[in-house]
C-alpha cells in the first residue's frame, strides 16, 4: 500500500483530499495517509474530522497526524502540499497594503501575490529539500499558492519531482461541458499562459471543433470577466484576468468593500473549523463550498492516479516550458496542458499561441523570475525589479514606498531578508 502526507494539513481543504482518496481507494490503494501541521490545534481538529468523514465514506484506511515534517514525508508516494504561511491575517495584509496604493489587492495577483511568494518560497524549498532526503521518489502534489511561481522555484533550487496545480486548467473543460451537456472528458483544448494568467481555445469536443454558436454557450459560463469580451477573444481567459482587463472597476470595487475576500475566508473558516470540531460531524460542512478552492482534489487525485497507474492522462500542470512555448526560458515554468503517466509531466507542444496573450504574459514571467530569486536569496534589489516588470505595479515611486511596507508587515516571516 501506498502512504501519502498532507503537509498543511490543518487547512479546511484537507477533507477534500479524503473525499478524493476514497473516491480513488480501488485504483489508489492506501495505506496511510499522515496529516502535518505546525498548528497543532488546527491538526488535532482535522485529525478527529478527518476519521469521522473516512468512516462516514467507508473509508478503511489508518489516518494519524504529527507536527514532524520528516515523519510525513519519509517513505510517502505523493506529498500533498498545502501550506498557507503567516495564515489569513498575512493574506489580509496582503489585499490591504496594496489597496493603500490604488493597486489591485488580492492574493495571488500583483504585489498581494508578489508577497506571498517571499514568505511561501522558502517554506517551499525546505518541503522539498525534504522529499529529496527522506522520499526522493514520492511527488509533491502542490496547490500552495501562488502555485506558478512556487513550482518554479522547487524546479530550479531543488531535484523533488513537482507537480504544480490549480483547479483553474479544468474551468474551460466545465464550462464547454456544462454549455454543451457533454461529457466533461470529452473535451480538450490548447492551453497557454501562466498560473492565475491564462487562455484556453482551439476547444473540441470528441475532436471535433466548436462552432461559433457553441464557443458563445462556453463564454456565457464564464466568471468574473465581461461576457462580450469573452466573445471578441474568442478565447476562455482565466477569471484572474478581470484583474488585468477590469483594472479600474476591480480597484473601484476593492476599496469600497467593507471585507476583503481575505477577512470573508476568516469569517468562514471560523464556521468550517466549529463543524470539523463538532464530533457528531461527519459530513463536509455545507460552508466549504463558498470557498473558491473546491476542485482541488479532483486534480490533485486524477493526478496521482495517472503517476501511479501509468494512465496517459490530459490535464493542465505548472512545468518548466522546455521548448513547450516558443519565446519563453526553457526554465519559466508555465500552465499548459500535459501528458502524465508515470514517467512524470511532459506539456504537450502548442500549435499556435493566442495573439493577445503573449505580451502580457511574458511581462508577468519576467516578474515572476525576478520574484523567484528575490525570495530564494532575499534580495531586495531584485525585489525591487520584480515589483517593476509587474503590469499591476510598475512605477518607481509607488513600488518603493510599497515594497517597504509589505516588507516591513512580514518581516517575521521574511528571514531571508
Ligand atoms: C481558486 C484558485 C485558487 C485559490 C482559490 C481562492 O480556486 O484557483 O488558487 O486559492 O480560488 O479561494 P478562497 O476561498 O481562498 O478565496
Ligand atoms: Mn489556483
Amino acid at each position: 500500500g501506498v502512504k501519502v502526507a498532507i503537509i498543511g494539513a490543518g487547512s479546511s481543504y484537507s477533507p477534500e483530499l479524503i473525499e478524493g482518496f476514497a473516491k480513488l481507494k480501488d485504483r489508489l490503494p492506501i495505506r496511510e495517509i499522515v496529516l502535518m501541521d505546525i498548528d497543532e490545534q488546527r491538526l488535532d481538529i482535522m485529525l478527529g474530522f478527518s476519521k469521522r468523514f473516512a468512516q462516514y465514506l467507508n473509508f478503511p484506511v489508518n489516518i494519524r497526524a504529527t507536527t514532524d515534517r520528516r515523519d510525513a514525508i519519509e517513505g510517502a508516494a505523493f506529498v500533498n502540499v498545502q501550506i498557507r504561511v503567516g495564515g489569513n491575517a498575512a493574506r489580509i495584509n496582503d489585499e490591504k497594503i496594496p489597496n493603500r496604493y490604488g493597486l489591485i489587492g488580492q492574493e495571488t495577483t500583483g504585489a498581494g501575490g508578489f508577497t506571498k511568494a517571499l514568505r511561501t518560497i522558502p517554506a517551499m524549498l525546505e518541503i522539498a529539500r525534504d522529499v529529496e532526503r527522506y522520499s526522493p521518489d514520492a511527488w509533491i502534489i502542490n496547490y500552495t499558492n501562488p502555485a506558478g511561481l512556487v513550482t518554479e522555484a522547487v524546479t530550479k533550487y531543488s531535484k523533488a519531482n513537482m507537480a504544480g496545480l490549480c483547479s483553474g486548467g479544468l474551468f474551460p473543460r466545465n464550462w464547454t461541458a456544462k454549455a454543451l451537456g457533454v461529457d466533461p472528458d470529452s473535451v480538450r483544448y490548447d492551453f497557454y499562459g501562466l498560473n492565475h494568467l491564462n487562455y484556453a481555445w482551439n476547444i473540441t469536443v470528441d475532436g471535433r471543433s466548436l462552432t461559433d454558436e457553441e464557443f458563445d454557450l462556453a463564454a456565457d459560463r464564464t466568471w468574473s470577466l465581461d461576457k462580450e469580451m469573452v466573445k471578441r477573444l474568442r478565447l476562455l481567459p482565466s477569471p484572474y484576468l478581470q484583474y488585468f482587463y477590469h483594472k479600474g472597476l476591480r480597484v473601484a470595487e476593492q476599496l469600497e468593500a467593507p471585507l476583503t475576500r481575505g477577512e470573508q475566508v476568516q469569517l468562514l473558516e471560523k464556521e468550517v473549523f466549529a463543524a470539523y470540531a463538532d464530533p457528531e460531524q461527519y459530513e463536509k460542512p455545507a460552508a466549504l463550498a463558498k470557498r473558491g478552492g473546491g476542485g482541488y482534489s479532483e486534480v490533485a487525485l486524477g493526478i496521482m492516479d495517472a503517476i501511479y497507474n501509468d494512465r496517459n492522462m490530459w490535464a493542465v500542470v505548472n512545468v518548466p516550458n522546455r521548448g513547450a512555448v516558443p519565446m519563453m526560458p526553457d526554465d519559466a515554468v508555465v500552465e499548459i496542458a500535459c501528458n502524465v503517466n508515470k514517467n512524470g509531466i511532459k506539456p504537450l507542444p502548442l500549435r499556435d499561441i493566442p495573439t493577445i496573450g503573449w505580451g502580457l504574459v511574458s511581462a508577468v514571467k519576467n516578474y515572476e523570475q525576478l520574484t523567484v530569486e528575490a525570495a530564494v536569496h532575499g534580495d531586495k534589489e531584485k525585489a525591487l525589479l520584480a515589483l517593476l516588470a509587474h503590469p499591476l505595479v510598475g512605477e518607481y515611486d509607488i513600488a518603493v514606498p510599497l515594497l517597504d511596507d509589505l516588507l516591513e508587515a512580514n518581516k517575521v516571516y521574511l528571514p531571508q531578508f
